[in-house]
């Protein structure tokens, strides 16, 4: 079965047609003829979204989320590949529970993959595992149980070779001793006081202290200050094998976002300040930052609702983070080249993953057709995560995705899903 996209509009060509082979690109030309033709004239064709930090919540959080409706959210933003999180219940920590997880994707309407979670005790599990992203290392607590918080821990785990650390940075000890001197009221705004900026910033200075002395190759996730684009950029001078990511939420939310939204943009690491936002809008642009990944973390309303000290942290994001982007280019913040970049080949060539990112001959069709001057307001009605909520809510975007391509499959078409097609879990190269 061979399916032509006409008229094309790549970043840098116009008028390109594509041709897709059972699944994979076959041909980029002026070829002509195929089984199916769709014409793409007027938009703008990218590689699809590759978002590698996603908490979908299956096994233990299924009211929050689940495979099928995380991946209809997914689809829905132009994303097309997701790397799941392990912080489930039980957590991922052992290969059992990893391939029980598996059996769970099949419902995903996206292609998928998987971090590990380290422990303090399971650097077994850890060097026994395969097929996977890479390991994650909480080294401050967030949701789950998930923690390896001391310096001779962590060590120990990094000195396994070959391994991609993808970390949560927070310092735990000052998270603790925050928590103490700060009392507690019901304001959620002290949630970015006891996991202050500080917090972070030690958090990142300890794990690139252990990068150095073992080598490893280390991932920071989520980085939401000034302070830790330029630790990074000092590292990455100093030749260590170090990337970051940042979450749409630190781009676009700050600490003004309490008084309107409270426990909804209660999330680990907090929101920092405007000058935050700037300063990693333009970590991004020179290049500091690798990837936009989204860390979408739902939770219900409900749970949301409870008091600060019982609300969960995180944000759902996975539907909006692309929508979000276009709007930069739109308004000129950043380029469709850097959007591509940063959201599609730079995660895909950072987590090795096989075939994805590029649209090239011999890659997978995975392809996001977007409408730059599409205009619309983000309100709740589109929202597909189970949890039913945005803090982008009443957002007027321009830039929107309108088809996305996965495995071939037309699955996200204006607005419809098509559930028959599913995805499958991507595979990797060495790292
Ligand atoms: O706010 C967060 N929520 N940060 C995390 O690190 C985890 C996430 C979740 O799983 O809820
Ligand atoms: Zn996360």
């Amino acid at each position: 079965m061979t399916t032509l996209l006409k008229n094309c509009t790549l970043a840098n060509k116009l008028n390109v047609n594509i041709t897709i082979t059972d699944g994979t690109i076959t041909a980029i030309g002026n070829q002509t003829k195929a089984d199916k033709i769709i014409d793409i004239k007027g938009k703008t064709v990218l590689p699809g979204i590759i978002d590698s930090h996603v908490h979908f919540r299956e096994p233990g959080g299924e009211q929050k989320e689940d495979w099928l409706t995380g991946s209809m959210a997914a689809v829905a933003g132009g994303v097309t590949t997701v790397i799941d999180m392990p912080n489930n219940d039980p957590p991922i920590t052992d290969l059992a529970t990893l391939n029980k997880k598996r059996k769970l994707t099949k419902k995903s309407l996206v292609n998928f993959g998987f971090f590990f979670g380290a422990t303090t005790n399971n650097i077994e599990e850890v060097r026994k595992v395969s097929g996977i992203a890479g390991i994650k290392i909480y080294v401050g607590s967030s949701t789950g149980n998930l923690l390896v918080a001391q310096d001779d821990d962590i060590k120990k785990l990094m000195e396994i070779p070959n391994i991609n650390w993808v970390i949560h940075a927070e310092d735990e000890e000052l998270i603790r001793k925050n928590s103490q001197q700060i009392s507690e009221n019901s304001n959620s705004a002290i949630h970015s006081q006891i996991r202050n900026r500080q917090v972070a910033m030690k958090g990142v200075e300890r794990v690139i202290d252990l990068a150095k002395e073992t080598n490893a190759r280390i991932h920071i996730c989520h980085i939401s200050t000034a302070e830790e684009v330029s630790l990074i950029k000092k590292a990455k001078n100093a030749n260590l094998q170090i990337t970051c990511e940042v979450s749409p939420h630190h781009l676009f939310l700050n600490d003004g976002a309490y008084e309107k939204f409270g426990n909804f943009v209660k999330v680990n690491p907090p929101l920092r300040t405007k000058k935050d936002n700037e300063a990693l809008l333009k970590g991004l642009n020179d290049g500091i930052i690798d990837i936009i990944a989204t860390d979408h973390a739902p939770h219900t309303i409900k749970e949301k609702e409870t008091p600060y000290h019982d609300a969960p942290a995180g944000i759902p994001e996975v539907q909006t983070s692309l929508p979000l982007m276009l709007n930069e280019v739109n308004k000129g913040t950043i380029t469709i080249e850097q959007l591509i970049e940063i959201m599609s080949a730079q995660p895909a060539k950072l987590f090795s993953l096989q075939n994805k990112g590029l649209i090239a001959e011999g890659y997978d069709a995975d392809i996001t057709v977007v409408d730059m001057d599409k205009k619309q307001i983000i309100n709740k009605e589109m929202l597909l995560s189970k949890c039913g909520w945005s803090p982008y809510e009443n957002m007027k975007i321009t830039g929107w995705p309108v088809m996305t391509f996965v495995n071939g499959n037309l699955v996200y078409d204006q607005g419809k899903i098509n559930q028959q097609f599913k995805g499958r879990e991507i595979t990797y190269g060495k790292i």
